[in-house]
C-alpha cells in the first residue's frame, strides 16, 4: 500500500528522483504512545480551564460520547451528534475535534472547511482510500473509520453543517528555532518533558500544547506552539507562491488566492503543521487516493521532507 511511487519507478528500472524519498518513520509528525504508556490514572478530582465554570472528571474527559463545553460564547448549541454522538458506534465529533470544531494536533481543525468536502473525507475514510501512513496510528483513526460506516447522511449532514457555520480559527504560534524543548509522545501528542532541556530542531517540526494539562482537559482554547527550522516560514511561502521552478504548482492555483478554498480544494492555512506534513506525506505515499486526493497528487510528488516542513511553516503561520 505504501510508496507505490517507489515501487513504480523500481519496476520501471529507472532510479526515483531523490526529492521523492520522504520515509517513515517521522515520530515527530505521527506521533505514538510509547509501549510503556500509561494514561493517566482518575484520582476524582475536578478539573478547570481559564475563563470558564464547568467542571469535569478526567473519565468525563476521556469519554467520547461526550464533548465537554469549555467555552459556550465560542460556538452555536452543538448538535446531539456533535455532543454526545450515537452509542454505539458514532462517537461525538466534538470529543475530538473539540465542541466547535478546532481540534488538535492529533486530528484535525475542522474549521474553515465546508460541508461538502468533510463529508467527502468521512467518505474516503468509509472506503478506505484515505488511512494513515504510519500503522500504528491506525488505532488512533479507528474510530474515526468506524464511525463513519455507521453514520447516517443526515447525521453527516449535521455534523458537517454545523462545523462549517462555527468561525474559523487558529491556535497555532508558530516561532522559528534552532533550539526546542525535549519532548515526548504521548497521547497521540508531543509535549514537553518537564525540566529535560533543549535540543536542536533539526529538520524537524516540534507542535506541543503551551499547557498540557488544559489539552488533556480537551480545553478548545488551548493554544499550542509550533517550532520550525529558522528560515523555513519565507522559503515555505516562496514555493507555495511560485511552485519552485516546477518542483510543485502555486497552492492558490487549487486552494484560491487567501488559500482559504475554493469549491475544489479545501482551505490550508492555520492548519495544525504536523497535520499538514502528514497530509502532504500521505498523499504523496498514496494513502490518501481518493479522486480529491489525486487532482493533488501532482503537487506533492516531487517534495522533499524539507520543502513539506516549509509548506506547513508557512501555511500554518497565516492566520484566518
Ligand atoms: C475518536 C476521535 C474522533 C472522533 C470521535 C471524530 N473524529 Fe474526525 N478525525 C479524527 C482523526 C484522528 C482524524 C484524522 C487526522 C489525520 O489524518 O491525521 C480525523 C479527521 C476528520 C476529518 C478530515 C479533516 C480534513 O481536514 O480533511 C473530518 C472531516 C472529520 N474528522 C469529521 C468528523 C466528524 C463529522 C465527526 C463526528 C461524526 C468526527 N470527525 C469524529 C478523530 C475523530
Ligand atoms: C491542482 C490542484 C491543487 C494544487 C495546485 C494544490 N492542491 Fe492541495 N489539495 C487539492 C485537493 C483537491 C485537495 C483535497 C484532497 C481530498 O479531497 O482528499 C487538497 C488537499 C490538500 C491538503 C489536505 C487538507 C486537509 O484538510 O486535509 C493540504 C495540506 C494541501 N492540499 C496543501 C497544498 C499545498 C501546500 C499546495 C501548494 C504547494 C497545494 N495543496 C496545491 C488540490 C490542489
Amino acid at each position: 500500500m505504501t510508496r507505490p511511487l517507489a515501487f513504480v519507478a523500481l519496476a520501471f528500472g529507472f532510479m526515483a528522483s531523490p526529492s521523492a524519498a520522504v520515509e517513515l518513520p517521522l515520530p515527530w509528525a505521527y506521533p505514538v504512545n510509547p509501549p510503556d504508556f500509561r494514561a493517566e490514572v482518575d484520582t476524582g478530582e475536578s478539573r478547570h480551564v481559564p475563563d470558564s465554570d464547568l467542571t469535569v472528571t478526567l473519565t468525563q474527559v476521556r469519554d467520547l460520547f461526550y464533548s465537554p463545553d469549555w467555552h459556550p460564547a465560542d460556538h452555536q448549541p452543538q448538535p446531539s451528534i456533535v455532543a454526545n454522538g450515537r452509542k454505539p458506534d458514532v462517537q461525538a465529533c466534538g470529543s475530538c475535534h473539540r465542541a466547535d470544531g478546532r481540534g488538535g494536533p492529533e486530528n484535525a481543525n475542522l474549521t474553515g472547511l465546508s460541508a461538502e468536502y468533510m463529508a467527502r473525507q468521512v467518505e474516503a475514510l468509509r472506503n478506505g482510500t484515505r488511512t494513515t501512513s504510519e500503522p500504528k496510528r491506525v488505532l488512533l483513526l479507528a474510530k474515526m473509520v468506524q464511525l463513519s460506516k455507521s453514520i447516517t447522511e443526515e447525521e453527516l449532514a449535521r455534523a458537517s453543517e454545523y462545523f462549517a457555520h462555527q468561525p474559523y480559527r487558529s491556535m497555532i504560534d508558530v516561532v522559528e528555532a534552532d533550539v526546542v524543548p525535549k519532548t515526548r509522545s504521548a497521547d497521540w501528542h508531543l509535549s514537553p518533558i518537564p525540566n529535560a532541556g533543549t535540543e536542536p530542531i533539526g529538520n524537524r517540526i516540534i507542535e506541543v500544547p503551551v499547557d498540557n494539562d488544559y489539552f488533556t482537559s480537551r480545553d478548545s482554547r488551548v493554544r499550542y506552539t509550533a517550532y520550525v527550522p529558522p528560515g523555513s516560514i519565507a522559503r515555505g511561502k516562496l514555493l507555495a507562491t511560485t511552485g519552485g521552478d516546477g518542483r510543485t504548482v502555486a497552492c492558490s492555483s487549487c486552494h484560491g488566492a487567501d488559500l482559504k478554498g475554493t469549491a475544489v480544494a479545501p482551505a490550508i492555512i492555520a492548519r495544525s503543521p504536523s497535520y499538514v506534513v502528514r497530509q502532504l506525506f500521505d498523499i504523496q505515499a498514496g494513502n490518501r487516493s481518493g479522486a480529491g486526493a489525486a487532482i493533488m497528487k501532482p503537487t506533492v510528488e516531487h517534495l522533499t521532507l524539507t520543502d513539506m516542513i516549509e509548506l506547513a511553516a508557512y501555511t500554518s503561520s497565516i492566520a484566518p
